[in-house]
């Protein structure tokens, strides 16, 4: 059966083995080792992604990952192509699995993710629904893996909106059994449903998952503070929503709550001065542009692991990974 991520806990099974694989390959492809700068499991194989909204990072990365990986990025901009207009989601997925080995999709509804993969013969890669955002929270736990050995007493803070990429760090976190507080502002909470699954996997893997309307309670002692826009894409008609988050913002005082050694996230782009001032974004414990690095090195090994399991098995087993 084809394998598809359109939210992170689709891949729980080897979500951590996946993060372990993108470190070591990012290393070793740095030091210039023969061996990660020849794997091309990909092999000649077109990827096509396809854009319903703008992007810097899931682009990028997407095209220069696919193309390290021996493979060839084709993006596909909605206004381009006939999805929506001419062509119904489940005809294009279909068309598209004929010529391509993997498919990305950026979407506004994310039944529209969900049909894209109905229809797939070949994986469907969420690159960011107004439900989840997969590929983010892969970079994410990279990053945070990259700068905490220790994740038993970790606690990650979230502070904003109950949003997409709080969906997908919630659940990454509790695969990992990372405790994750988040305080968002009465009205703005996140999915139900998501956080239902959020609370089973912290359950099983013995972390904590508590949400406040207080950003002080939330980054109390914690390790990381992560936040997002206030307003994401495909909201920008709801300008008044900006007023709820009044106190959300975080700046130097939040930040003083903290762990002495925090560390600042935000999947980018910022709006320096709405949910992050320019003090915490240019501080040395900010790890931003490590999470915006990260997408590409933990998309490869996303990319890699579904589209050629073997391959990408066979790599980690030369890394000498547990
Ligand atoms: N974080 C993220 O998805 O950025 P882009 O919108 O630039 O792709
Ligand atoms: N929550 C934001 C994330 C952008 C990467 C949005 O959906 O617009």
């Amino acid at each position: 059966m084809v394998k598809h991520i359109l939210a992170i806990d689709d891949v729980e099974e080897d979500f951590h083995k996946i993060l372990k694989w993108a470190i070591e390959f990012k290393r070793l492809w740095k030091e210039g080792d023969e061996v990660a700068m020849n794997f091309f499991p990909l092999d000649s194989l077109a990827v096509g992604s396809i854009y319903e909204k703008p992007s810097t990072r899931t682009r990028v990365s997407f095209e220069v990952g696919i193309n390290r990986l021996g493979g060839y990025p084709l993006t596909l901009l909605k206004n381009d192509i006939q999805l929506g207009k001419s062509e119904t989601v489940g005809d294009t997925s279909q068309v598209l699995s004929r010529f391509l080995g993997a498919m990305t999709y950026r979407c506004y509804a994310h039944a529209d993710v969900e049909e894209l993969a109905k229809h797939a013969t070949v994986p469907v890669i969420n690159a960011l629904s107004d439900k989840h955002h997969p590929c983010q929270s892969a970079a994410d736990l990279m990053t945070v893996l990259e700068h905490f050995s220790e994740l038993d007493d970790l606690k990650i803070a979230w502070v904003g909106d109950g949003n997409n990429v709080l969906h997908d760090l919630a659940l990454a976190c509790a695969i990992l059994g990372i405790d994750i507080h988040y305080a968002i502002p009465k009205g703005y909470e996140p999915d139900k449903d998501v956080m239902d699954r959020v609370q089973s996997l912290a359950e099983k893997n013995g972390s904590s998952v508590v949400q406040t309307n207080d950003p002080v309670e939330a980054v109390k002692d914690a390790h990381v503070v992560y936040t997002d826009v206030f307003i994401s894409m495909g909201e920008e008609h709801l300008k008044d929503k900006i007023a709820s988050f009044d106190g959300f913002q975080v700046n130097e005082k939040l930040v003083d709550n903290m762990d002495e050694n925090w560390k600042f996230m935000h999947c980018l782009p910022a709006h320096r001065g709405d949910e992050v001032t320019d003090w915490v974004m240019d501080h040395e414990h900010s790890i931003v542009f490590d999470q915006a690095e990260n997408r590409m090195w933990a998309q490869m090994s996303l990319l890699a692991y579904l589209v050629s399991e073997g391959a990408w098995d066979a790599m980690y087993e030369f890394m000498g990974l547990e």
